[in-house]
């Protein structure tokens, strides 16, 4: 008994001073134990840290991904995204007033390359005395001046039908009547 307390004591002696004294039996199991929970504890916090990284990593492609994905983005036809730009797209047709502030009022708001000013009824009466017809074809086909198109094709408006263009011209043309 007595020599058993003194192995004990030995051994709990060895693991606190972590000395590698071979002790008798009992001791070398103890220990065995101890530094198997010890490693144990070790694999454990490795383990931990690997996971955590492992998300920290996804984490950060995530913004690469991101940071690098075209402004842009394709939609498929039949993906939610497709189905939003359908529901733009069939908003209803554009007014002549909505077509004349994209495309027209660059220039003739601010008479760039002479083009005759909105609602000046001076400039419009000789053009509006050529008749409707005549406006309408100088839109269609554009007006040269000096061999320099003045006045763009389609004013410009390149997805307008040529009855949204007629349209747009009698806006104009109203706007020199008020
Ligand atoms: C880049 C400038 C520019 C844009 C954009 C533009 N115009 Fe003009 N427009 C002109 C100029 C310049 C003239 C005068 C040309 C000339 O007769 O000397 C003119 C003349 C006209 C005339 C008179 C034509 C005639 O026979 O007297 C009409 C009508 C007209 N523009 C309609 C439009 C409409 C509608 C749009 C938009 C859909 C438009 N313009 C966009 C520059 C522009």
């Amino acid at each position: 008994m007595d020599q058993l307390n003194q192995n004990l004591r030995l051994s709990l002696f060895n693991f606190a001073s972590g000395e590698g004294i071979i002790a008798p039996r009992l001791s070398v199991d103890i220990a065995k134990v101890l530094s198997m929970i010890r490693f144990s504890l070790i694999l454990l916090s490795g383990l931990v840290l690997l996971i955590s990284s492992s998300f920290a990593q996804t984490d950060r492609e995530q913004a690469i991904i991101d940071r690098l994905s075209p402004i842009g983005s394709v939609c498929m036809a039949g993906e939610a995204c497709a189905q939003a730009a359908v529901a733009t797209a069939s908003l209803g047709p554009r007014s002549a007033e909505d077509i004349y502030n994209t495309s027209c009022m660059a220039c003739h708001l601010t008479g760039a390359a002479n083009a005759p000013l909105f609602g000046n009824v001076e400039q419009w009466a000789p053009r509006i005395a050529k008749g409707k017809d005549a406006l309408y074809a100088s839109v269609f086909n554009g007006i040269e001046v000096n061999g320099v198109l003045a006045m763009p094709v389609n004013g410009l408006c390149l997805d307008c039908s040529q009855d949204e263009l007629r349209a747009v011209v009698d806006y104009m043309v109203s706007a020199t009547e008020q």
